[in-house]
């Protein structure tokens, strides 16, 4: 059933101004804008190709609402108090300050997660402490991290998956020197620096269907069959000859990128800067890279002597190995909220046609540059250093950890034979220990882009790895040049076993005093709304 006024010829697109459009007309990305340098409060150097900037600093209010009860398309809107801002883009230096209300006007509880943050438990928003529909709350946090692309979306459990669908899932790029460095020696020109965030959505008959998984769904994850670029069905960003800059996000429920560039049929060689948490040591040189759902990558591409880029995910074998029937699980949490659209979750809502989306793994169109103006000179070389980040610490001696990721015939997919319990710390570690974690994925599963709360880690191993991802693995220990950077989400195929190492080590100061609770989950928003998440404390 077809819960869209289809008669009304209502085309729900999330741009940064909500429009509506008649049914049948491409609604193409206007959100893009003109590029613009100056920003509220603090000027930060950063020039972001975007007309939605607004320095983190200078936020006031961040107010969280719903536009279109229809299709349950929602926004942010950042208030200065000079200007209001619909899906911000937040721009910061590191050492700057957020301090803002935010304000729930969602018919349902929320949170503000700041996903790859340093963040103590009250600024954190990983939803023990949810927002209810009307209530507001103060955050407030000193920026710790490196620069990279960062972001900030809904964590109240059992609804995260349906509001960040909706529309709420906000970039943060955060500068520092490095990244200044790495403008001035790219030349970049002020319309080729990109920070995106990707999303599939549900199309169908030019109206995009609101979030209604089966129970099906509700274990697989939530496919759509088309792709916006900062909420812009088919954007396109006219860029200048030379290098661009493109820093991006995958913001997806459940799908899974393989991105590419075309230049006609041929593919375009790109370079990996960085990842989740800032720049690489050096720059890879690459042709595709896997971008799961949560994290990020910073590339940098020479389109000159070229027309148009196409940005693409590749077609790939997902790998969803999988027996067993959903149960359909209940959201305890739920049972007191109506959904954002007129749609039950997760709770046997009817099946849609398999038309509606494409499955995980198919080849999917994200975005496109077009490149005008004059033919320019030669793109400046790459710097050969990017930023000063050691190598993954072996740490011989450290304590490992050991995790198991199942499939289980009534929970789903979940964490060491455990569903999530809200109340329940499944384990405590201590400030500054320094572990080796062990994730093990069972071979009858699926990949699951593993997110840790509080602390980056780096990648030391993968074993077992098969499909797609091994052709990728050029590194040491069987990694993939993605596994090089800091990072805070890391997919485990799977059959896989990987290796990180995580410093607990948090900063010091009045915020951090005492126990922090953290969350580490599955950023498969299906399944981390299921049951595949656990809470742990840092004493
Ligand atoms: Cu991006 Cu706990 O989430
Ligand atoms: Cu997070
Ligand atoms: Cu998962």
């Amino acid at each position: 059933m077809n819960r869209v006024r289809r008669g009304a010829g209502y085309l729900a697109c999330a741009v940064g101004r909500r429009r509506f459009l008649a049914a049948g007309a491409a609604c193409v990305g206007a959100a893009f804008g003109g590029p613009l340098t100056g920003c509220a409060g603090a000027a930060p150097r950063t020039t972001l190709a975007s007309d939605r900037v607004v320095g983190l600093a200078a936020v006031r209010r961040l107010l969280v609402e719903r536009t279109d009860p229809v299709a349950g398309r929602c926004r942010y809107v950042a208030d200065t108090g000079a200007r209001q801002v619909a899906q911000p883009v937040l721009v910061a230096r590191r050492g700057e300050v957020f301090d803002a209300v935010i304000e729930n006007a969602l018919p349902q509880p929320t949170a503000l997660h700041f996903h790859g943050l340093t963040l103590a438990e009250a600024a954190d928003g990983a939803g023990f402490d949810p927002i209810a529909p009307g209530e507001r709350k103060r955050v407030r946090f000193e920026l710790l991290n490196r620069s990279g692309l960062y972001w900030f979306h809904p964590h109240p459990h059992g609804f995260t998956a349906e509001q960040i669908y909706g529309g709420l899932a906000g970039l943060l790029v955060v500068a520092d020197e490095d990244d200044d460095a790495l403008d001035a020696a790219l030349r970049l020109a002020p319309a080729n620096r990109l920070a995106l965030a990707l999303a599939d959505v549900r199309v169908a008959n030019g109206v995009l269907r609101p979030y209604a998984p089966t129970p099906e769904e509700c274990l697989h994850g939530w496919y759509g069959n088309r792709a916006l670029a900062n909420g812009a069905l088919e954007a396109q960003q006219t860029v200048a000859p030379g290098w661009v800059r493109l820093q991006l996000l995958n913001t997806c429920n459940a799908r899974g990128l393989l991105v590419a560039f075309r230049d006609g049929e041929s593919l375009v060689p790109f370079h990996l800067l960085g990842t989740d948490g800032g720049l690489l040591s050096a720059p890879r040189e690459l042709e595709r890279v896997f971008l799961h759902t949560g994290e990020r990558v910073d590339l940098a591409l020479n389109v000159t002597g070229r027309g148009a880029v196409a940005a693409v995910s590749l077609e790939f074998d997902p790998r969803h190995h999988m027996q067993g029937t959903a149960s359909a699980h209940r959201h305890p949490a739920r049972e007191r909220y109506a959904p954002l659209a007129a749609a039950t979750v997760c709770e046997g809502a009817p099946g849609v046609a398999a038309t509606d989306f494409l499955p995980d793994g198919a080849e999917l169109p994200l975005f496109g540059l077009r490149v005008v103006g004059a033919g320019g000179g030669a793109a400046p070389p790459l710097p050969a250093r990017l930023a000063a980040l050691a190598e993954a610490p072996a740490w011989p001696d450290a304590a490992v950890r050991r995790m198991r990721l199942d499939f289980d015939e009534q929970f789903g997919f979940v964490i060491d034979q455990s569903p999530y319990r809200s109340e329940e710390i499944a384990f405590s570690v201590d400030r500054g220990a320094r572990e080796v974690w062990e994730i093990k994925n069972s071979p009858i599963s699926m990949p699951h882009p593993m997110h840790l709360h509080g602390f980056g880690f780096r990648v030391l191993q993968r074993q077992g790895t098969f499909g797609p991802a091994r052709r990728l693995a050029t590194e040491a220990g069987g990694r993939l040049p993605t596994d090089l950077g800091v990072k805070d989400t890391v997919v485990i195929w799977p059959n896989e076993t990987v290796r990180l190492a995580v410093d607990f080590a948090l900063p010091g100061g009045a915020a951090f005093v005492g126990r922090q609770r953290y969350m580490f989950h599955c950023h498969n928003l299906e399944h981390e709304d299921g049951m595949m998440m656990r809470n742990y404390a840092v004493l």
